[in-house]
């Protein structure tokens, strides 16, 4: 049995709190995490969602795309940080070709992020090509987050990360594929680096939330790679990215601190070992 006070719990996020902060106007935060320490430092700052993004693919495992991301390290990353967490959503990516062969494969892959990592949701990415999959998911009574846009497992088609939809015929397929999510039952959508006026337009014709990423300031909340606005890697500097800190200063700053005093001998001092 539980030793705190009903009271003293904090209220959680559910797919309902988001839905209802759209219709409330009310601004919805999201920022990723894929590790237990991290999440818990997010979740306590009063992030509402907590996505554990297979962007992990980079930040995490250094590879230059998500492809290679599996079912089974997004599970590790999840259950990592839903230990951390106590009060935000925390929505799990389903990787590349974890759910894009079959309907059946697809509801399988988002039954065992639920059980094995204790995901509150999951993320998938496309349209039309996916949508008998996320109906049946979201039938067995799982919430489904869609993703439009410049969906990086699809990277090898594009090409490019450079900005979706400018040209009339993707900004229409992209429309009509929201529509589309939302009418299988999507809780909310990422719009991924889009032109700004077609990320409000779709956020004013459907009634569930989007979140976006580089899709300006008309979605109804917005998402960052923890690790991008942290300032962590120096490297990554698109138009949308907004440092909040420059931790790779910090880092490097005290690691050179740290090597300097371990070679002058000043650590560890008297106060910083034991006696008898
Ligand atoms: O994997 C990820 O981090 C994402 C966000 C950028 C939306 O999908």
């Amino acid at each position: 049995m539980s030793t705190q006070k009903k009271s003293d719990r904090p209220v959680k996020i559910t797919t309902q709190t988001v839905v209802d902060m759209k219709r409330k106007g009310e601004k919805i935060s999201m920022l990723t995490a894929y590790d237990f320490t991290m999440a818990q430092i997010i979740d306590q700052a009063g992030i509402e969602i907590i996505l554990v993004g297979d962007s992990a693919s980079n930040v995490m495992a250094g590879h230059e795309t998500t492809v290679p991301m599996t079912l089974d390290h997004m599970i590790y990353h999840t259950s990592c940080v839903v230990r951390g967490v106590d009060r935000a959503l925390v929505i799990a990516d389903l990787p590349f070709m974890s759910y894009q062969v079959t309907t059946k494969e697809a509801l399988i892959s988002a039954g065992r992020m639920m059980k094995e990592a204790g995901a509150h949701a999951i993320k998938m990415e496309g349209g039309k090509p996916i949508i008998n999959s996320v109906k049946k998911i979201v039938e067995a009574g799982i919430p489904v987050m869609g993703h439009l846009g410049l969906t990086p497992q699809s990277i090898y088609k594009f090409g490019t990360y450079k900005v979706r939809a400018t040209e009339e015929q993707e900004a229409e397929e992209l429309i009509r594929d929201a529509k589309l999510l939302e009418e299988a039952g999507c809780f909310s959508i990422v719009l991924e680096k889009i032109p700004a006026k077609l990320a409000a337009r779709v956020t004013e014709e459907i009634s569930i939330p989007t979140i976006g990423i580089g899709a300006g300031a008309g979605c109804d909340g917005q998402v960052l790679v923890i690790h991008d606005m942290l300032g962590l890697n120096k490297e990554f500097n698109p138009r949308f990215l907004r440092r909040y800190a420059d931790l790779n200063t910090v880092m490097t700053d005290a690691v050179q601190n740290y090597i300097k005093d371990v070679k002058s001998k000043d650590f560890p001092n008297e106060e910083e070992q034991y006696g008898g």
